[in-house]
């Protein structure tokens, strides 16, 4: 593939290039167990794919690999044409953060003490060449450019002094969002990050995501156990059991008679406990 002759050029990339893609990830914790076992994926420019198993399939674990967080047995990740497992220290740092993540909780990513702002804006105070960059090219400061991440995501410029335990769960969960997407990632993993928030909190959000995925083209990988938000979010459906991937289909597919059996049985299983 031509990916492999761009490996060290990352802004030649081409429009085939997939956005995120992963080679033969295994990951076997110290009790024994392989919760993550030679797994493959590849994800297009502006594609939302969904990732989709029961409790215990290995979607954390495997998210946690693709990020780097977790060492893995083996296997390869590229973000764009550069590989990312090959990069180490400094390198790894600076490539890597063209992925970022939002997890579950929100609240446990905030520092109770510090306002939203500081939140917020971390990734880029990181990065103070790309601060700059941002607030030249939008003629805008510190401050405006916090407002404007806000706004991304439909909140109110006015969170930006508070402290995180005055806001609500959704709106945390927010801000996560606009923080995540506040360096221009080319992709997002989403782990189930609207689980632990009210349906209809729930409901807005997947709006919101689905009109920032056509906005900005990220691409994303979405983890969840919810097939309906998968099926609302995702182009694809990727369906994890005990550490394989067991089936891959469009999502309009998902809840088609002709899928694998195990699919069937998700879908089953999901169709019982929403009524
Ligand atoms: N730190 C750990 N040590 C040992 N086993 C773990 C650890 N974290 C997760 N597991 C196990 O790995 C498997 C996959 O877990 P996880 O990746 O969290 O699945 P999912 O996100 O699909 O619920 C499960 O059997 C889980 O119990
Ligand atoms: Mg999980």
């Amino acid at each position: 593939m031509s990916a492999e002759t761009a490996a060290t050029a990352p802004e030649s990339t081409s429009a085939a290039t997939p956005a995120l893609r992963a080679e033969g990830i295994t990951m076997t914790y110290r009790n024994g167990l392989t919760a993550v076992d030679g797994v493959s994926l590849s994800i297009a420019r502006g594609e939302c794919a969904g990732l989709v198993g029961q409790s215990g399939s290995g979607k954390s674990t495997l998210a946690r690999c693709l990020l780097g967080v977790q060492r893995m047995a083996s296997g390869r990740v590229w973000i764009g044409s550069q590989e990312i497992t090959a990069l180490r220290g400094r390198n790894h740092r600076d490539q890597r953060r063209r992925m970022q993540v939002v997890l579950q909780d929100a609240s446990g990513s905030f520092n109770s003490r510090i306002p939203i702002i500081g939140s917020l804006l971390e990734p880029l105070d990181c990065q103070p060449a790309t601060l700059r960059r941002l607030m030249a090219e939008r003629g805008v400061g510190r401050r405006e450019l916090a407002s404007d991440l806000l706004r991304q995501v439909h909140l109110e410029a006015d969170l930006l002094d508070r402290l995180p335990g005055s806001l609500s769960g959704g709106q945390l969960q927010r801000v996560s969002i606009a923080r995540a997407l506040s360096d221009q990632p080319e992709v997002v993993i989403l782990d189930e990050s609207t689980a632990s928030l009210d349906v209809s909190i729930q409901a807005r959000l997947f709006n919101l995501l689905k009109d920032l995925r056509e906005e900005l083209g990220v691409a994303m990988l979405f983890i969840t156990h919810d097939l309906g938000a998968a099926r609302f979010l995702a182009d694809r459906m990727i369906v994890m059991r005990a550490g394989r991937f067991v089936d891959e289909c469009a999502s309009t597919d998902l809840l088609s008679p002709d899928r694998d059996p195990y699919t069937r049985e998700l879908v089953d299983l999901f169709r019982t406990h929403t009524g």
